[in-house]
């Protein structure tokens, strides 16, 4: 078997709503604002009593539903996720005793808001090597707990949500490149600079909470979104305009705009779910994915590129045969 394909897609958001009239109450910002600079109208937060996890089990049982699968085909389980339910185990062997799967390897992913294209990456790589014919893959995020909801310039931005896919074995083209790259060198652009080794006791005390350099974050993100575009079509001597569908993060709209204006792409072969789901980190692209399938905009043997940036820096991209 030559590849791995997607034969199912999942994703799951919480039922509360928190619009940017709500945020107008909470902090000083306004809709309009919003709207102009992110694109984003509403998002997603978890109930006080749901975790990642939970979030990630809806998502995974909808994408194995959808591939046809049960827990005893599962062979491999990556869950890509910024806000683990603990420190250990990991939220990926959660998931595994959730859904009543056994010995497999399962494991998880943090390179934030790039989390997803990483563990599609890893994943494929494990099924072309022949040590998996099956996995499940996830991004699932509760980002409303590392939130500032003081912060007017984060607090407007994420969400909480999760979106997974089974990857199967298969003779025809899936995943034709993955491209995975990271610069721990802008750390201190984009953190929660609290952890287990460091700052613990802080984290119990105060809290532990996104910060970003917006505008900086912004620009780094336009330019290395770019990047990664001419660098993944080179890879598979392909022409801009070759792409049937953009899959971005969801960050924010301009910078999608942007990356698709690179790729010569019309925005109604973009999917933007950026207006009503916010920046969900790991979880935005498998949740873009799972909309565009399930409103059968996405058809078999279409050109999938995704693409993602997040903190560490990290970024990447996948292309992929539907
Ligand atoms: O997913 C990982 C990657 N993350 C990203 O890609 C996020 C990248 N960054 C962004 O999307 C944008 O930089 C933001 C949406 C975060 C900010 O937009 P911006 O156009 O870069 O605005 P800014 O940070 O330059 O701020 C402009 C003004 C400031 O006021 P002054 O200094 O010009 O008076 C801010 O204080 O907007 C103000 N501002 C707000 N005003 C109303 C910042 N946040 C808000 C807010 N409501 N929520």
């Amino acid at each position: 078997m030559k590849y791995s394909r997607i034969t199912g897609t999942g994703s799951y958001l919480p039922e509360k709503v928190l619009t940017n009239h709500d945020l107008e109450k909470i902090v000083d910002t306004s809709d309009r604002w919003i709207v102009e600079r992110t694109g984003i109208r509403k998002r997603h937060v978890a109930a006080d009593d749901q975790t990642t996890c939970d979030l990630a089990e809806y998502a995974a049982r909808r994408a194995m539903q959808a591939a046809g699968v049960s827990a005893g085909d599962i062979d491999l389980v990556i869950v890509a996720t910024t806000t683990p339910d603990q420190v250990f185990p990991s939220t990926a062997c959660l998931l595994q005793q959730r859904l009543d799967i056994h010995g497999c390897c399962a494991f998880d992913i943090q390179a934030v808001c790039t989390g997803f294209v990483y563990a599609m990456g890893i994943a494929d790589k494990f099924i072309r090597t022949g040590s998996a014919r099956c996995a499940l893959v996830v991004g699932a995020e509760t980002l409303s707990r590392i939130v500032d909801w003081s912060d007017r310039s984060t607090c407007v931005l994420f969400g909480d949500g999760a979106g997974a896919v089974v990857l199967q074995a298969s003779d025809e083209p899936g995943i034709l490149s993955s491209h995975l790259h990271a610069d721990g060198s802008y750390e201190s652009l984009l953190r929660v600079p609290v952890g287990v080794s460091q700052g613990y006791d802080r984290l119990k005390e105060e809290g532990a909470y996104i910060e970003m350099k917006g505008n900086e974050v912004f620009k780094m993100a336009v330019n290395t979104l770019g990047r990664i575009v001419d660098e993944t079509l080179e890879a598979n001597g392909l022409e801009k305009g070759d792409v049937d569908w953009l899959i971005p993060h969801q960050a924010n709209i301009r910078i999608i705009n942007a990356t698709a204006k690179k790729l010569k792409m019309p925005t109604d072969r973009v999917v933007i779910t950026v207006a009503e789901h916010g920046n969900t980190s790991a979880a935005s692209v498998p949740l873009a994915l799972d909309t565009a399938v399930r409103d059968r905009r996405i058809r078999r043997g279409e050109l999938l590129l995704m693409e993602a940036f997040g903190g560490g820096f990290t970024w990447g991209s996948v292309l992929l045969r539907y």
